[in-house]
This record gives C-alpha cells, sequence and structure tokens, in this order.
C-alpha cells in the first residue's frame, strides 16, 4: 500500500496490526552523462513500489538529499546536511506522532548516509537528555550495499562498479523507465576516482561527474535482476524489522 493512495481511516485501520512504515530517500543529483538526475531516488522507489505491492506501507520518496558536491553539475539540488537532518527528523516525529512506531529508510544516496545516522542520533539524544526511553525503532537499508545486490554488481561489473553513476544503478533507472536509456561513448571509459570535497574540487576531479565507473556496462536486463536481488534482501529485512 502506498501511503499517498490510502485514505487516513485506511491508515487507522494498518496500524491496528501493523506500525511500521518504509520511506524510500534518495537525491536529486547529476549522474554523469548518461545517468538520470533523479537515479538515487527512482532506484529505493522503484525497490519500494515492488514491496508495496506485497502490503507494505510505502511513504512518499524523499527525494532531495545531501548533494552539495554536485552542485557544480546543472540539475542538481541539494540539503545541506543540517536541513536534511531537520527533513528526517520532522518526518519521524511526524509519523511518530500518527501511531507509527518503526520507520525504516530505503536510500538510495551515499552522500545521505553519515547524516542520516546523525538525523537518527539527533533524535534518540532527545530520549536520553531527557532521561525517557523513546519507543521507536528506526533503520537505514541502503538499497546498494545489499548483499544479493553486491553479489550481482561484483558478477556483472567487477571492478567498473565504481562508486557513483555506477551502472548498476543506472540500469536499474532504465527498467524502471526504459524509454528514458541513453546510449554515449564515455572517455575515458573507467572514470576516474578520488575524495569528495565541495563542488568546484569536485567537477575538477572529475569532469564528466562519474566516478570510478563505466555506466555504458549496464542495460535494462540487469536493471531487473538488481531490482529482483534488492528486493529479496529487502523483503526478509521488513519481515524482521515489522514483527
Ligand atoms: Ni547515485
Amino acid at each position: 500500500m502506498r501511503l499517498q493512495l490510502a485514505t487516513w481511516p485506511d491508515i487507522e485501520t494498518y496500524l491496528e496490526s501493523c506500525d511500521a512504515i518504509l520511506v524510500p530517500i534518495g537525491s536529486t543529483e547529476q549522474h554523469g552523462p548518461t545517468g538520470l538526475i533523479g537515479t538515487d531516488a527512482i532506484c529505493p522507489e522503484r525497490i519500494a513500489a515492488g514491496l508495496a505491492e506485497e502490503g507494505a506501507l510505502v511513504a512518499p520518496t524523499i527525494s532531495i538529499g545531501m548533494a552539495q558536491h554536485h552542485l557544480g553539475f546543472p540539475g542538481s539540488i541539494a540539503l545541506r546536511p543540517s536541513t536534511l537532518m531537520a527533513v528526517v527528523e520532522d518526518v519521524v516525529r511526524s509519523l511518530q506522532a500518527t501511531g507509527f512506531r518503526r520507520v525504516m529508510f530505503l536510500n538510495g544516496h551515499g552522500g545521505n548516509i553519515a547524516t542520516m545516522q546523525a538525523a537518527f542520533s539527533e533524535i534518540w539524544s532527545r530520549a536520553s537528555l531527557e532521561a525517557t526511553s523513546s519507543p521507536l525503532s528506526l533503520k537505514l537499508v541502503n538499497w546498494f550495499m545489499l548483499p544479493s545486490v553486491r553479489r550481482l554488481s561484483r558478477e556483472l561489473y567487477g571492478d567498473a562498479e565504481g562508486s557513483h553513476a555506477t551502472p548498476s544503478e543506472v540500469a536499474l533507472t532504465w527498467f524502471a523507465y526504459p524509454d528514458a536509456r541513453r546510449d554515449a561513448t564515455l572517455n575515458p571509459r573507467l572514470a576516474p576516482d578520488g575524495p569528495i570535497r565541495d563542488a568546484a574540487d569536485f567537477r575538477r576531479r572529475f569532469p564528466d561527474g562519474r566516478c570510478g565507473s563505466d555506466p555504458t556496462l549496464a542495460t535494462p536486463e540487469h536493471g531487473e535482476r538488481f531490482y529482483r536481488a534488492a528486493l529479496d534482501d529487502l523483503r526478509t529485512i521488513w519481515t524482521e524489522f515489522r514483527s
């Protein structure tokens, strides 16, 4: 069930038997010359939609994340870490206020991880500093780090997976939106790797926006395999989390 397609009585009924919800979270940022700007939001949203079809309650995707280092490329939108922490906390506290106790985020952007963990710590700190015990259970799952996904990526791409504008995420967006497929010759074929600092530095180090990856290896068929692999792992994690 998708939250935005439900009514409040639907949710009231749902909460009688389950207090867990899945929130996809991503980013809106450049993904190299062939990757979609929405890649990091599209991937977790597509996987979560699969779980929603099996009965999980899925919230609207938080589509803008901590992506300051991508602002050297047009089309990227970024929240500062402090803003994203506030967004995550307000989402969690809204859900808590209306009866949810378990909130699991399915994340599609590596740049969100540290900030989300800090947001969780901020939420826990409130209870700790007031010497109360929070009833909340929070979990962060990064789809691209799921064991089945990692296995498949190693098998299909080896070191050409890289870390940004990866063939696995590009493949999954092409499975979700087949008409969005772009083919291009990328030079160099394997993008450079290096540290991530500010946006100007990022553009100097990674001129076409990719980090260590060769997304020309991606196909929509691979994307379907990534979708199924991620959904299998996520189903297991969700089943344990909700009970
Ligand atoms: Ni990405």
